[in-house]
């Protein structure tokens, strides 16, 4: 018998932060006008998805969103912790945030997310961010609610960290999404690999899977609101499933959200090369709405980075299972993660990684120079490379991918697409009025008559950049 790991938060638990809200929308009622809220995410996809949860309980609670940090009652940073970069941007903002109690002393500041989730983190905010009213890690975001309230109530300084590594999984709580015809969906938390550079098993827990009525519960509402770009999220997607108990895979959960009839795109992320099978390629490239979009990080093409890196999986197997996705779907649309300056990579290691961007002709290629993570087994391996010989390696990927990604843009010259117009476009030329994403999530200006936000449009490409393809519309409509 599996274990189930997966916890739901009880439904009283649940209707006890829908209390809570209530009250403070009770106290904002009062007041002589609408209070106003302003988030700033940092970091993933993941994120992101949190932020709209949060946002959905303050517009819950009464309080309307705002773009401009300076004239906000309650602000929220969520923070990233998968590198030091984030991390300093992060101290920074918060320095400018907290300035604004100079005049507006009664302004509530929160940082959550993965940042505060580690212990160094939080022992800096407590001694040198005294101004920062609430401070709540990724497993207690569902707590916000009472977190508000009591603040709200004249409480001290809140630190709402819980260590609970198993984590568990909150239904039935509000959600505020962007504008516009995207949503993230999340249908798993957390992460089990435990890649030796990686924070994010520390901050975000163990793997737990949303139940599948559940998720498709959401995805049948997302439709019905007429969001037509759909994305699953998960740190690694290809474990859906495997702390639930019940004999479904990510595959079996793709092909089952397919079946929701209507006219929207289905995409996923992160999927973990160690996890991808014959059987998802076999299930993208049947489905309906499924895109022919995969983001495989390979992080790196050298067999003894990979094994320090704890991924599961060597360069071969790994090539091999991309030709298999493209045997698959020849139109398939391919994005990886790299990270340059692993502890002890050598440049030959590195020439491993320069052969894998070669042969895997990315669309589009995430690249990252190391950052030591504490806490993380990467942190204490011994390193020989200069920060100068990692970041000379680092141009020179740049420069590899950047040849690759002009000679793909340059392939869909004249190709027929169909493109999801999702908004309008920048264009300083005025003619491309429209920009929109191909089924594999390839961005494109548009040109055309009587266009709107959310048309499925089929376009000719007519010129191509780095950035962008170019296309005039041909017609209208959606095909499944
Ligand atoms: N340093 C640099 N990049 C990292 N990533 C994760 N941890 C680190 C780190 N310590 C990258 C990986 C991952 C992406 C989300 O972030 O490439 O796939
Ligand atoms: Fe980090 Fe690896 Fe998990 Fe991705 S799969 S979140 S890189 S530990």
């Amino acid at each position: 018998m599996i274990e189930h790991t997966s916890r739901q938060v009880p439904k009283e638990q649940i209707a006890h932060q829908l209390d809570c809200m209530e009250q403070v929308s009770r106290h904002n009622a009062l007041l002589p006008e609408k209070p106003l809220f302003f988030c700033q995410t940092f970091g993933c996809q993941q994120n992101e998805a949190d932020t709209e949860r949060i946002a959905g309980m303050l517009a819950e609670m009464g309080y309307v969103r705002t773009e401009d940090a300076q004239e906000a009652n309650v602000i929220v940073v969520n923070t990233c912790a998968v590198r030091e970069h984030a991390e300093k941007r992060v101290f920074g903002i918060m320095g400018q945030y907290t300035h604004i109690k100079d005049t507006r002393s009664d302004v509530i500041i929160c940082m959550c997310g993965c940042m505060v989730q580690q212990e160094h983190i939080t022992e800096k905010i407590k001694k040198s961010y005294p101004r920062v009213d609430i401070v709540f890690g990724t497993h207690m975001l569902w707590h916000f609610p009472e977190l508000l309230l009591q603040r709200l109530n004249g409480s001290k300084r809140i630190f709402a960290i819980s260590g609970d590594p198993k984590g568990e999984i909150a239904e039935g709580l509000p959600v505020q999404r962007g504008a516009g015809c995207h949503a993230w969906l999340s249908i798993m938390y957390g992460c089990n690999n435990f890649c030796t550079y990686c924070i994010v098993p520390y901050v975000r827990g163990r793997e737990r899977s949303r139940k599948p009525e559940d998720i498709e519960a959401e995805l049948r509402c997302l439709v019905a609101e007429g969001y037509k770009d759909i994305t699953l999220l998960g740190q690694n997607v290809n474990s859906y499933g495997k702390d639930l108990g019940i004999s479904m895979d990510f595959s079996d959960l793709l092909a089952r959200l397919d079946a929701v009839e209507g006219e929207y795109r289905l995409r996923f992320m992160t999927s973990h090369p160690k996890d991808a099978s014959e059987k998802l390629f076999a299930t993208m490239a049947k489905g309906k709405h499924i895109s022919h979009q995969l983001h495989l990080p390979f992080q790196s093409g050298s067999d003894a980075i990979l094994k320090r890196m704890n991924r599961g999986y060597t360069k071969e197997s790994y090539l091999a299972l991309i030709a298999k996705a493209k045997e698959y779907m020849p139109d398939l649309v391919l994005s990886s993660d790299i990270i340059v300056g692993f502890p002890g990579e050598t440049e030959e290691d590195f020439q491993g990684t320069l052969d894998v961007v070669r042969q895997g002709q990315y669309d589009v290629l995430y690249t990252f120079l190391y950052s030591k993570r504490s806490g993380t087994p990467a942190a204490s391996m011994p390193d020989s490379a200069t920060q100068e010989e990692k970041q000379d390696r680092f141009n020179r990927l740049l420069k590899t991918q950047e040849g690759i990604n002009q000679q793909r843009q340059d392939a869909y010259q004249d190709r027929e697409l169909s493109v999801l117009i999702d908004g309008l476009s920048n264009s300083k030329d005025g003619v491309y009025t429209h920009c929109g994403r191909t089924d594999g999530g390839l961005l494109v200006l548009v040109r055309g008559e009587d266009l709107h936000i959310g048309d499925f449009v089929d376009v000719v490409i007519e010129k191509t950049s780095l950035r962008a393809l170019y296309g005039s519309v041909l017609g209208k409509g959606y095909h499944g």
